[in-house]
C-alpha cells in the first residue's frame, strides 16, 4: 500500500504533469518563470497558504539531518542559484520541502542580463539552455530583501560579477565581487563564489589559476565567518580543476559546488543545465572527493531527477545536493519525491543518516547503483 506522502506525491505529480505543465510549456519560458515567482510571492506572505504549501509538499525524517559547518540542515535537497534569483522566495522554500537554498547569482550592480530570447526548454535532452547573463536586482536591494525575511533554512547568497564591460577589467571585477561579498558576510548563511557563469561580459576569468589566487587573497582580507564555497564549471580541464583545488587549499574556502551550466554543446552561446550536465557534474564530486580525502564540503549539482539520481551524488561525495531542471519537468513535488526515496535508500544499504552514505561509492563496492 503506497504511503501518505507517497499518495499525496503522486497526487502533486499527477497534477503537475497533467495540467500545469502542458500549459506552462506553451509559453515563454521566461516568463512563465516570473509568473511563478510572483505567485510564490504571494503564497510566501501569509502564514495560512504558507501551511497549505507545507502540508502538499513538505517531508522530513530524522536521517536526512545534518549539520555543515554549523548550518543545521533538515535534508540534503537544495534550490540551486538561478532560480530565485533576487531572494523573493526565501520565506517560502523551506515549506516546499527545501533543506536550504542558493539566491543569486547576485551581482554588485543592479543588472538587465543578456538581450533577446535568453531562455528555452529542450524536453528530448531534459535540459534548459540559459543565456540569462546575471539579471537581477543588485546587491543592495536584494540585501534589503534579504534583512526582512523570515527564513526558516539556512539560505546561501551566490555572488558573481557584474556582467558589465567595466568589470572585464580583473581589478575592478575583483572589486565588484568583494563588494557583493561585504555586503552579505553577515546576512548570508553561506557565501558562493561564481566564477563559472557561462553568460557573462568577458567569459570565465576567474578560472584562471593566479586570477583566482588573486580573487582568493582578496576575499580572504574581509575576513568573513561565514562558509566559503566555489561554483565551479563542468567544463574545466582536469589541469585547470587540480590547480583550482591546490589553491583553495591555500584561502578559506569550505567547498565546491559541482557544477554550473555546460558551455559543451551545439547551439552557439550559453550554458546547458539538466541531463547535459549530470555525468560531467558526478564526475567532478567524485574526482575532488577523491583526490582531497574528503575534506571539502561538495554540493552536487546538474541533473537531478529522481532520488536514485540525488543519492548516487551524495555516495559519489556530495553532503547536499541542488537542483533547478528536475523541478521545471517534473514539478515540485520533487523535492518531496526525492527526500522521501533517500529515506528508502539509505535504509535499504544500512545507513542511519546522510553522513553515513556520503563518499561510500569511492571505498566500497557494495551498493552500487
Ligand atoms: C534558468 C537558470 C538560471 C541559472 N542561473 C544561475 C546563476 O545565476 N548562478 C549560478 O551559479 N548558476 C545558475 N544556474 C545553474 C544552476 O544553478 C545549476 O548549476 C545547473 O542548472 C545544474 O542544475 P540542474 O540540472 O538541476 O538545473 C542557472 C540555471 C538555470 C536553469
Amino acid at each position: 500500500m503506497l504511503s501518505r506522502t507517497k499518495l499525496r506525491n503522486k497526487i502533486n505529480g499527477v497534477i503537475y504533469k497533467s495540467l500545469i505543465k502542458p500549459i506552462c510549456f506553451r509559453f515563454d519560458p521566461e516568463k512563465v518563470h516570473n509568473l511563478f515567482i510572483r505567485r510564490g510571492v504571494f503564497l510566501a506572505s501569509h502564514e495560512t497558504t504558507k501551511k497549505i504549501i507545507s502540508s502538499a509538499y513538505y517531508y522530513g525524517d530524522k536521517s536526512l539531518e545534518q549539520d555543515i559547518l554549523g548550518m543545521k540542515i533538515k535534508n540534503p535537497v537544495g534550490l540551486a542559484a538561478g532560480f530565485d534569483k533576487n531572494g523573493e522566495l526565501v520565506n517560502i522554500l523551506g515549506k516546499i520541502g527545501f533543506g536550504f537554498a542558493e539566491i543569486g547569482s547576485v551581482t554588485d550592480r543592479r543588472c538587465a542580463g543578456n538581450p533577446g530570447i535568453r531562455l528555452s526548454r529542450l524536453p528530448e535532452k531534459k535540459s534548459l539552455w540559459v543565456h540569462l547573463g546575471l539579471n537581477n536586482e543588485g546587491a543592495m536591494a536584494i540585501y534589503e530583501r534579504l534583512k526582512k525575511s523570515k527564513r526558516d533554512i539556512p539560505i546561501g547568497v551566490s555572488i558573481a560579477k557584474t556582467n558589465c564591460i567595466e568589470t572585464a577589467d580583473n581589478k575592478i571585477g575583483i572589486s565588484d565581487y568583494c563588494s557583493s561579498f561585504k555586503i552579505f558576510s553577515k546576512i548570508a548563511d553561506y557565501i558562493v563564489l561564481n566564477i563559472s557563469c557561462p553568460n557573462a561580459y568577458g567569459g570565465e576569468p576567474f578560472t584562471n589559476p593566479e586570477l583566482y589566487d588573486s580573487l582568493l587573497s582578496k576575499v580572504d582580507k574581509l575576513q568573513c565567518e561565514k562558509p566559503i564555497f566555489v561554483k565551479i564549471s563542468p567544463d574545466l580541464s582536469k589541469e585547470v580543476l587540480n590547480k583550482i583545488i591546490e589553491i583553495s587549499g591555500h584561502h578559506r574556502v569550505h567547498g565546491f559546488i559541482c557544477s554550473n551550466l555546460t558551455k559543451k554543446h551545439n547551439l552557439g552561446k550559453g550554458g546547458l543545465s539538466g541531463m547535459a550536465v549530470k555525468e560531467k557534474s558526478d564526475f567532478l564530486i567524485s574526482y575532488i572527493y577523491r583526490k582531497t580525502f574528503g575534506k571539502y564540503i561538495i554540493i552536487g549539482t546538474g541533473g537531478i531527477f529522481s532520488a536514485e539520481d540525488a543519492y548516487k551524488k551524495i555516495r559519489l561525495g556530495a553532503n547536499l545536493v541542488q537542483l533547478i531542471t528536475g523541478m521545471i519537468y517534473q514539478g515540485p513535488n520533487l523535492i518531496s519525491e526525492i527526500n522521501e526515496g533517500l529515506v528508502q535508500l539509505l535504509r535499504k544499504d544500512g545507513y542511519r543518516s546522510i553522513s553515513e552514505a556520503v563518499g561510500s561509492a569511492n571505498y566500497s563496492d557494495k551498493n552500487k547503483n
